[in-house]
């Protein structure tokens, strides 16, 4: 799959743990910074990642930030995201089952990097079911075109 992963200062050492998780599973990742542990502005990073996404020019992104709020609520922003900010597995199942979430957000001061890959797996792994989620996913993209 072709990715896009983003983070700021305080999701940098994740980021990179998630890039090398993902490459080594065989999948096409851009990353879209940060480049260091530097402060920088959250909101910078998740427009350049969900913007990827929104485009078609990846088909999923992972971003994070310290709590995993700030970027998740700013990749939001832009039409045609649906970003869910997971703490655990049952979050990030039904975040793709019943959402079809095409990002995921997480806090790198809230999980262990090796649980947080877990995560990763399974918002690559789990299926949309379609059904009555699409009704309300249509829902969600009618509050965006503000109908
Ligand atoms: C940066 O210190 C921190 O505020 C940011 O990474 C994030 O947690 C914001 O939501």
């Amino acid at each position: 799959m072709k990715l896009v992963v983003a983070s700021d200062h305080g999701g940098f050492s994740l980021k990179q743990a998630i890039i090398e998780h993902l490459q080594a599973n065989g999948h096409e990742v851009i990353d879209a910074g940060t480049d260091s542990e530097e402060s920088v502005d959250y909101a910078v990073y998740a427009k350049k990642a969900a913007s990827m996404v929104a485009s078609g020019a990846c088909e999923r992104g992972i971003v994070v930030c310290g709590t995993g709020i700030g970027i998740s609520i700013s990749a939001n922003k832009v039409h045609g995201i649906r970003c869910a900010l997971c703490t655990n597995e049952f979050m990030t199942k039904m975040a793709r089952r019943h959402n079809d979430a095409n990002m995921l957000a997480m806090g790198a001061r809230i999980l262990a990097v090796p649980y947080a890959l877990t995560l990763v797996d399974l918002f690559l792994e789990e299926p949309f079911e379609g059904g009555r989620h699409q009704r309300r996913i249509d829902q969600i993209a009618e509050i965006e075109r503000g109908d």
